[in-house]
């Protein structure tokens, strides 16, 4: 098993442009949920695996008095903000320490699913809340992908899905009843909200696609997993605005210490 960033998902312009596209089309989502379940102004807040770090600058304003810790296996593109409020980290939350019983709240978006050592995650993160302090974990699920009636776009998904499961161990289905695995890590209080998105061909949720599939284009052919036609083709659906059909649904889960 390698590691996230190692091979696959390495921090270069083109995953930067990836990173900035996922920011735009999820954010807003992120937000209202994270605004529903109260950010005091005064919050210590911990955003774990921040990329691109929008969510982190995003908590900075909402937390005027608090303060933001934002981790990740690379933080180049945290360090480029500037902000009072904000700390940013180089931390692997698989292995590194926090400070226990410390922040009001944690946020991690689509990198627990990548980890084989979720389990333990979540109740590594759950020793660094304080008592009252929520925890929302946002993962991709392969439904509806796979009932697509689109044979190209199931058969090109499943074949990424499948790859990333073999190189990292993502995990494109655990989020379908990781609500009910919290109560077993000791949160409380445990909520979750599922959101499925029409995809249409053109549009910046097309792209996040696309460009998430292309980062492995030569893994993909390589491994006999798919040809270039069929990765063409997929490409091209990708930017018909004719095609429509339903992205990876959005799990959105939260438990209270
Ligand atoms: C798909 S990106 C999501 C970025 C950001 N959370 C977002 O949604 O905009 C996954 C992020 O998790 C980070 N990551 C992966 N494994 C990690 C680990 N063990 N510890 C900390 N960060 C990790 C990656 O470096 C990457 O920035």
């Amino acid at each position: 098993m390698e590691k996230y960033g190692e091979t696959l998902f390495v921090l270069d312009p083109a995953e930067k442009t990836r990173l900035e596209l996922l920011a735009d089309v999820f954010d807003p989502l992120c937000q209202e949920t994270l605004a529903g379940l109260g950010i005091a102004s005064d919050a210590r807040c911990l955003e774990i695996g921040a990329g691109s770090g929008s969510v982190a600058s995003w908590l900075c304003e909402r937390a005027g008095e608090g303060e933001v810790v934002a981790t990740d296996l690379d933080p180049a593109l945290l360090e480029r903000i500037e902000h009072p409020r904000l700390r940013s980290l180089r931390h692997d939350v698989t292995s590194d320490p926090l400070p226990e019983a410390s922040f009001d709240m944690a946020h991690a978006r689509l990198v627990l699913s990548h980890l084989p050592q979720r389990d333990d995650v979540m109740r590594r993160i759950l020793g660094w809340l304080r008592p009252g302090g929520f925890v929302l974990i946002e993962s991709f699920c392969w439904f509806p992908v796979d009932s697509s009636p689109h044979p190209l776009y199931r058969k090109v998904m499943q074949a990424w899905s499948d790859l990333i499961c073999g190189a990292l161990g993502t995990d494109s289905w655990w989020s379908r009843t990781q609500p009910a695995s919290f109560t077993g890590y000791g949160y409380r209080d445990v909520g979750a909200r599922t959101v499925t998105q029409n995809l249409r061909g053109g549009t910046p949720l097309a792209d996040f696609w696309r460009l998430t599939v292309d980062m492995s284009y030569d893994r993909l052919i390589a491994g006999g997993h798919l040809t270039a036609d069929e990765l063409e083709g997929f490409y091209a659906l990708l930017k018909d605005p004719g095609f429509w059909d339903l992205a990876p649904a959005l799990v959105q889960a939260w438990g209270r210490k």
